[in-house]
């Protein structure tokens, strides 16, 4: 029996070194006991027969670099055979080398599995931790904010670094029960806390709220995959959540009198009357020719592999201090494809393109010109939410040129899947990513392009520039334009779809 000694529970470091020296001496798993300080972690645990160094009998062998980040995150899962597992691949990686190609092997899935859960722990702590200001940092005399968070794994130094990019400004900990991370310019590590220890609220979370109820639809209201999304254990910790039972059972109200009112979704006058003359409602029996091509589902599956190719993708810079990639949705066979410039904070936060303010003011302009949103594919031209921190805020900062053709290979692989019979690029990032120049939007507005695949664009303003307009006849008058170059596209399609 051979005894492999672990400083922390997410020791990888420990795991790697003893790993190669057990694996070089090919000592077989069933006789290593994997133990974290002074306690045995696996099942195989138990008294030790001995705890001899092995002696290395042949090099080490290489394993893929895949292989290794995925150990890295796997040795921070809570099951207590993830150690023994992952030397089971390890040893096994010897001689069949492609053992990861065979998504079907037991040892493989259980490891996806595991990777996949603290991914998913990983993602949960970034979008749900919530920091309350505790007033004076006695060190520097700054403010130091601090968060509560309960993670289900060993997740905290393997978040750490996100955590220390994103606010490098501030002053922080976040305690958890297992162990806490602080931030003073340079990361340190204390054992773990109780929720007592952190504090219970601040004057911001009365903002948030107010936010957070003035961004939800009620007509958008999807309560199961709100749930999943944002999975009740975290509700406690969110200022937010206290307003969520209520503003879900008000969502029918609220979308009843919004519609009563001929405002769904606050529309203007302009686009009531935009939308009455669309021309689905001149003759109901049309198909609409915003739908979808039925598909036969590969498309699905290979925009499903894509999206979570994006999740870790580092092409560019802004992925550091982002908190997710915010890959496009909607229909896999959409005719009709949108292409915004990138992620806001609340898109950042929530991982879905279009789903903040300028979102709103995007489905109000969809809908009056009669295009139905989950019949269309809506993405950004960058996947990652771009911004300065100022205090707590972040503020939006546009992409630069290198970021946008950086991602555009994202945006190039997503219109390749979907074949879009249109594409209509929302501002001037977006046509810079589907042009490959800079474009004027004004010069080049209301009119068709055609791309380098053949397939047809069509430029307008992003829904962000008319939300910046103050004067409130102006903001109307804009709006009636964006939604006549909306139909305009609809009825292009029409033609497309019907020749
Ligand atoms: N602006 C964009 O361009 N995209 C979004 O998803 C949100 C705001």
């Amino acid at each position: 029996m051979s005894i492999a000694v672990l400083a922390r529970a997410d020791d990888f470091d420990g795991w790697r070194a003893a790993a190669r020296g057990l694996a070089a001496a090919r000592v077989t798993g069933e006789t290593i006991v994997w133990q974290v300080g002074d306690a045995p972690t696996d099942l195989l645990g138990g008294p030790a027969a001995d705890n001899a160094a092995p002696v290395a009998t042949e090099p080490m062998f290489s394993v893929p670099r895949d292989f290794i980040d995925m150990a890295r995150r796997v040795v921070c899962h809570t099951d207590p055979e993830r150690f023994a597992l992952l030397y089971a691949a390890l040893a096994t990686l010897r001689d069949r080398p492609k053992l990861f190609d065979d998504a079907a092997d037991p040892l493989v899935r259980r490891l996806y599995d595991l990777d996949k859960g603290v991914r998913r722990d990983v993602h949960k702590m970034r979008a749900f931790v919530r920091f309350r200001e505790v007033g004076e940092n006695e060190e520097d005399d700054g403010e130091r904010f601090v968060a509560w968070f309960e993670p289900d794994h060993h997740i905290v130094r393997l978040n750490a670094g996100f955590f220390a990019r994103r606010f490098a400004n501030m002053a922080w900990s976040i305690l958890t029960p297992d162990e806490c991370v602080h931030w003073d310019g340079e990361l340190s590590f204390t054992s773990g806390a109780s929720r007592a220890d952190a504090p219970e609220g601040d004057p911001l979370e009365a903002t948030w709220r107010t936010y957070y109820a003035s961004i939800f639809n009620p007509a958008r209201l999807k309560v199961k995959a709100m749930t999943s999304e944002m999975p009740r254990k975290y509700w406690k910790n969110l200022p937010e959540a206290a307003l969520v039972p209520g503003l879900i059972a008000g969502a029918g109200e609220r979308t009843r009198m919004m519609l009563a009112a001929g405002d769904a979704a606050g529309m203007t006058n302009a686009a009531v009357q935009a939308s009455a003359r669309r021309p689905a409602d001149a003759n109901p029996a049309d198909a609409n020719p915003c739908d979808a091509n039925p598909g036969d589902g590969s498309s699905a599956d290979a925009l499903a592999v894509l999206r979570d190719d994006a999740r870790h993708c580092q092409r560019c810079p802004l992925f550091g201090p982002a908190t997710q990639t915010v890959f496009g949705e909607g229909s896999p066979t959409a005719r009709l494809m949108f292409v915004g410039e990138q992620p806001g904070d609340s898109e950042d936060l929530g991982g879905r393109p279009f789903i903040g303010p300028a979102g709103q003011v995007f489905d109000r302009a969809l809908a009056a010109a009669g295009i139905e949103r989950g019949q269309t594919y809506v993405t950004n031209a960058v996947k990652h939410f771009k911004f300065e921190p100022r205090g707590k805020r972040r503020i939006h900062a546009k992409p630069m040129t290198p970021e946008i053709d950086a991602c555009r290979w994202w945006v190039d692989h997503e219109r390749r899947i979907i074949k879009p019979t249109i594409t209509v690029a929302l501002g001037a990032t977006a046509a810079r990513s589907l042009t490959g120049k800079t474009v004027t939007i004004s010069r080049e507005r209301g009119r068709a392009l055609t791309l380098a695949d053949g397939s047809e664009a069509w430029i307008t303003v992003h829904p962000s520039f008319i939300l910046r307009i103050e004067d409130r006849t102006a903001a109307a008058a804009e709006f009636a334009r964006f939604v006549a170059d909306l139909i305009a596209v609809r009825e292009r399609l029409a033609t497309l779809v019907a020749a």
